[in-house]
């Protein structure tokens, strides 16, 4: 037995004892209890607690026999849980909703969303089909970079200080000593300064050169270099390399032929023409009225280049070739102007998304 209480605490027992407190303690354990998992739960939650003869309004209706005294206590308390209760009802209701605009977004009957996979570029696609060709043929692909400097773009490739073959290809200098790659030959020095032979390797990449902009010419494009040295490399081992190339690429009965040119870094030179014919006007156009287009240059590496990187001339032989392939891919695709590769238009680009 307890003797000695406070009257405070007295009054608090009383309160602990009155039927009104147990009420409101039970009614929000019960409320406390109950689950809203659907609709169906949540309307009987209401017809339990929030209707006009459920608990909260009974509740309400003794309060009106409270002894006044007490009634400032219990209807503060009564309105609370009155909030609570109703609180309850609604975040139910509304997380039901929630989750049922989820259930909507994941329905099987909505149509699939497709995302836009966009596609590669023709360019890019044009050398990966190059190489796929090439990579039957036993070659590998080795690649190098944009920025070069003198000795490895012009140098080594025999092109002498102050020599006029230096202007066949103008150039966008860096700096001093550094300019944008004017071909993918550099790569070539690169390749025979670090590799003992044999070497058979291409050479895809980017190249720069500070000319005027047209519809055939850009101050970049693209080229695939080639180079196989070994023991006995001869012509006819390039001509045949390049007129298998030719035919898996443009067809088996693609007609070429052979010009002798000029390179600092080959001897002896030729240039490689395909057969367009004249049938149609672009055709015209591309040729310039021959029939023929260029479409690589190649020959024999230079007996300076190979010392020059370290080859033994005496023992080994090989040779060269550099196609250009944006060309190439204006006639694969019928593009008559060469800019167009590069406005990233999404209208132009979107037409080779199923390559
Ligand atoms: N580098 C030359 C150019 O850009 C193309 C070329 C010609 C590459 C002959 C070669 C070659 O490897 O042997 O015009």
């Amino acid at each position: 037995m307890v003797w000695c209480k406070s009257i405070d605490e007295i009054i608090d027992m009383k309160f602990i004892c009155n039927p009104m407190q147990d009420k409101i303690k039970e009614i929000r354990e019960q409320s406390n209890a109950f689950e809203i998992i659907d609709l169906e739960s949540a309307e009987q939650y209401r017809l339990k607690f929030l209707v006009k003869k459920g608990l909260i309004n009974l509740l309400f209706q003794e309060f009106r026999s409270v002894e006044p005294e007490k009634k400032k206590k219990f209807g503060a308390e009564l309105n609370v849980l009155k909030k609570e209760l109703e609180s309850k009802h609604k975040e139910g209701l509304q997380s039901l909703n929630k989750s049922e605009s989820n259930e909507d977004n994941t329905s099987l009957d909505l149509p699939a969303y497709f995302n836009d996979l966009g596609s590669r570029h023709p360019i890019s696609h044009t050398i990966e089909h190059m190489t796929e060709i090439f990579e039957r043929l036993g070659f590998d692909v080795v690649s190098g970079p944009e920025i070069e400097d003198d000795w490895h773009n012009f140098s080594a490739l025999n092109f002498p200080k102050n020599h006029p073959a230096r202007d066949m290809q103008d150039t966008f200098f860096v700096d001093k000593d550094h300019a944008l790659r004017t071909h993918t030959s550099s790569v070539q020095v690169r390749l025979m300064e670090n590799t003992k032979p044999p070497i058979r390797s291409i050479m895809p990449g980017r190249v720069y050169r500070n000319e005027a902009i047209s519809a055939r010419s850009n101050c970049f494009f693209h080229q695939v270099e080639g180079l196989y040295i070994d023991e006995e490399v001869s012509f006819s081992d390039l001509k045949q390399t390049l007129y298998q190339f030719v035919q898996e690429f443009f067809g088996p009965d693609t007609k070429v032929r052979f010009r002798a040119s000029y390179f600092p870094f080959t001897e002896p030179s030729a240039e490689m023409d395909i057969y367009l014919g004249l049938e149609t006007e672009s055709d015209a156009r591309l040729t310039k009225g021959t029939g023929w287009l260029e479409i690589l240059g190649c020959g024999m590496v230079d007996v300076n280049v190979l010392e020059n990187c370290g080859i033994d001339p005496s023992k080994y032989t090989g040779f060269a070739f550099g196609l250009g392939v944006d060309r190439i891919a204006m006639l694969k695709y019928g593009v008559k102007d060469l800019r167009t590769f590069f406005y990233n238009d999404k209208r132009f680009l979107s037409q080779f998304s199923s390559l």
